[in-house]
């Protein structure tokens, strides 16, 4: 009995040992990972719109200030967006790509608004991004997958592919996800997997609970696994409130400002312009244009240093908060 207690002891003392140790690993690892951020406060991470157009027309989805034009024209086309509709071009993307990798950027996601998979260059952008060492991310829709692009995304091998898929049946699906089909979706996600199989893509099912499909999340966990596909649920950002789900736990949480986002992320468009956050979707705060200039000027710039200052200062200077962030849908 004694002999099985030492044991025990021995194991447990091992095992916190071992926790301790890994988890002070991985806080290193942290760190460092963050190191740029936290000291310099500079961004490692862009968003890049390969293309700001869209073949569905999600009814929460703030691209192009859809609900804002919804209930102005009935209609919620991103072709109503009062910024043109483009696509990035091979001689705007290396004029990107280089000056990403001098301003030190680490992570790359080839979306911003609109849906990336329209520009039949994506993956070619990631495949030159990857070779290059940039970490490499994409969310889409997943509607417009064909042998081709899927051939040429698994060349890639980019680190992540998110599918946006909000609903486990034609009934829910299509009213989140506007002019799209389920079936469709759900069978591109299965010849992606199996284009992936053996390569270190992580493939995600990322699931918005809405009221409307809050009771297919059982089902749907159950056709990812079935694919190989990794599931997780979004918290909603209530951009339409009659959307919510029921259940308060599906709701995204504010963060409390002020906001890091900017000294975390940058926003570059199609067309080359630099804005500072995700929800500057129809560039209200534009920076500058990296056909003009490089990006360490622009992020070194007296505009950005003033659009930093008035998001910093919020709460002494009310009146000069950015007027995106007055509206931002994750920090309060
Ligand atoms: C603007 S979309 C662009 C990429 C692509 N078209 C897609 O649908 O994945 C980027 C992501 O924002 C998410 N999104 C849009 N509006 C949202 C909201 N109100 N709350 C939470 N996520 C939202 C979408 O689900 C999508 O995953
Ligand atoms: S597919 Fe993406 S960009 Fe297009 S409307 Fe839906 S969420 Fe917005």
């Amino acid at each position: 009995m004694a002999i099985a207690e030492g044991i025990k002891e021995k194991i447990c003392s091992e095992m916190s040992l071992f926790i301790t140790e890994m988890l002070k690993e991985r806080a290193l690892n942290n760190i460092k990972k963050n190191i740029k951020e936290v000291i310099f406060k500079r961004p490692t991470q862009v968003i890049l719109e390969t293309t700001n157009a869209c073949n569905l027309n999600c009814p929460y989805c703030l691209v192009g200030m859809q609900n804002e034009l919804t209930s102005k024209y009935g209609n919620a086309a991103h072709n109503l967006m009062s910024r043109p509709v483009g696509f990035m071009t091979e001689e705007t993307f290396d004029i990107v790509h280089r000056d990403l990798k001098s301003f030190g950027i680490k992570k790359v996601y080839l979306h911003f608004q609109g849906e990336p998979i329209l520009n039949k260059l994506t993956p070619k952008f990631a495949v030159v991004l990857k070779k290059d060492g940039f970490k490499v991310g994409v969310f889409t829709n997943g509607q417009a997958f064909n042998d081709r692009n899927i051939a040429e995304l698994a060349e890639a091998e980019i680190d992540l592919i998110r599918f946006s898929v909000d609903g486990a049946s034609e009934e829910s699906y299509q009213k989140n996800r506007v002019g799209g089909r389920f079936e469709k979706v759900y069978e591109n996600m299965k010849n992606i997997s199996l284009a992936h199989r053996g390569k270190k893509t992580r493939l995600e099912w990322q699931f918005l609970v809405l009221k409307n499909n809050e009771h297919e999340i059982d089902i749907a966990k159950k056709l990812a696994s079935e694919i190989d596909v990794h599931f997780f649920t979004k918290g909603y950002r209530e951009s339409v409130t009659e959307l919510a789900p029921q259940n308060p736990d599906y709701k995204a949480k504010y963060h409390i400002k002020p906001c890091k986002d900017i000294y975390h992320q940058i926003g570059i468009y199609w067309n080359g312009d630099v804005v500072p956050c995700c929800y500057d979707v129809d560039g209200k705060e534009i920076m500058g244009n990296l056909h003009e200039g490089s990006l360490e000027d622009i992020w070194n710039s007296e505009k950005y240093m003033n659009f930093r200052k008035r998001v910093d200062n919020f709460k002494r200077s009310p009146h000069v908060e950015p007027a995106i962030c007055k509206n931002c849908l994750r920090w309060k």
